[in-house]
């Protein structure tokens, strides 16, 4: 590589900006991000996106899942992009770094190409995938679950959310349904920068985990029915109450997850309650089950398990129970020459680093399943993440974002 190249970096001082300024839209109380899949905050933080990717001469196009692809040109007409991004989107209550770093780190390898005026063979690409996050719309990386095939599109455009809204539907109101199509083409590489979301880089003091795979995941939502009835009147003997049977079935659930070892992590983050008032007998309950493991076949074993425990507690309290919306991903590792590639910018760019796998999920695992891809993590303060506490140094951004541009540019040139 000659020595222009090799001395390109990034700008510790420009990515921070950008990612101040993003964090504005959507900001919480507690110094966090709300910023849901395609709501108005996500609306905005794709335009802002948009209108820094015109000022970096980039063409913007939209597919039909949402998902927006900048691109800066390459010298090769029609060679296969090299791509980089991640999701604009958050948690309800998350932080300013969880997805939009993968986005923004991406525009900043745009931005010092055009300043170091290098070119490549191929074609860049940073993209801001749909709805990773999974909150509003569940399951999450529908987007780019299409993109690699895993749902078609009329699945993906159909996901909805909890007022019955659907992801099309979503994309229509915030002027996001895009015309181009849903991949189909090929792609030469993935790379995704993302906080560690752990503590593994900062406990170590290595600044750049080599991603080299991810722990595979099982979803599904549970609906518990049993009846409605007035709290002071009904008898305790008499009554189907939905809620405690939930309840029951999320402590014997917690209670699976230390029956194996090493324990998968299995979470009931979400509760509906129906009707939610203080003085009926819930009749109606729904809970969504998280349940994730490095090794494919003891998720086989806990889902079973997970589902018959369920099953038994409603019946031994006469209440009805149904799953529905089961998604599963199998754990996966990434490509080994990109991996690599990983490994060897940061061994060049003299940053301390380690392997890891992802405990996330991450849109790189979707991607995985078609194109060859890897993953930059960078530290994150505590490990905290889904968290408005969230916390990462900027100079350990700015080192992500080097290795991204320098493994980017072995692809690209
Ligand atoms: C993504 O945010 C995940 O839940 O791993
Ligand atoms: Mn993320
Ligand atoms: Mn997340």
């Amino acid at each position: 590589m000659n020595l222009h190249v090799a001395a390109a970096r990034t700008d510790t001082d420009r990515l921070w900006r950008s990612l101040t300024e993003m964090a504005a839209i959507g900001a919480t109380a507690g110094g966090g991000v709300g910023r849901l899949a395609l709501s108005d905050e996500d609306r905005l933080a794709r335009d802002l996106f948009r209108s820094w990717c015109r000022d970096a001469g980039l063409t913007v196009r939209v597919d039909r899942m949402g998902n927006v692809f900048a691109r800066r040109a390459g010298s090769e007409p029609g060679a296969a992009p090299v791509i980089t991004g991640s999701h604009l989107d958050s948690q309800p209550l998350g932080g300013r770094f969880d997805g939009a770093y993968g986005v923004l780190a991406g525009l900043e390898v745009m931005r010092t190409l055009n300043d170091a005026g290098i070119a490549t063979r191929a074609p860049l690409d940073v993209v801001v995938w749909t709805d990773e996050e999974g909150s509003r719309f569940t399951p999450g990386m529908a987007a780019s679950g299409v993109f690699a095939g895993v749902y078609a599109l009329d699945e993906g455009l159909a996901v909805r959310d909890t007022q019955g809204i659907t992801i099309g539907e979503a994309l229509a109101a915030i002027g996001y349904a895009g015309d181009e199509p849903v991949g189909g083409y090929p792609v030469d590489a993935y790379f995704e920068a993302h906080i560690e979301q752990g503590p593994l880089l900062e406990m170590e003091r290595k600044l750049i985990g080599v991603v080299t795979g991810a722990q595979g995941q099982r979803c599904f939502q549970v609906r518990v029915t049993g009846e409605e009835g007035h709290a002071g009147t009904l008898p305790m003997t008499q009554r189907r109450d939905a809620l405690l049977g939930a309840a029951r079935m999320v402590d014997v659930l917690n209670d699976i997850a230390f029956g194996y070892q090493p324990h998968p992590v299995i979470t009931v983050g979400r509760l509906l309650v129906r009707p939610n008032s203080p003085n009926t007998i819930p009749g109606e309950c729904q809970f969504t089950i998280d349940s994730r493991h490095p090794d494919d076949d003891i998720l086989d074993r806990v889902e079973r398990e997970m589902r018959a425990e369920c099953s038994r507690m409603a019946a031994g309290l006469d209440l009805q129970i149904e799953f529905s919306g089961s998604s599963r991903r199998r754990s996966i590792e990434f490509d080994r020459d990109c991996v690599a590639l990983v490994r060897d910018a940061a061994r060049e760019l003299n940053y301390p680093a380690r392997d890891i796998a992802s405990a996330a999920a991450h849109d790189a695992c979707h991607l995985a399943r078609i194109v060859p891809t890897a993953m930059i993590f960078v530290p994150c303060r505590d490990g905290i993440s889904h968290n408005e506490r969230e916390s990462a140094e900027p100079e350990h951004l700015a080192a992500g974002a080097d290795v991204l541009l320098h493994a980017m540019l072995q692809r690209a040139r």
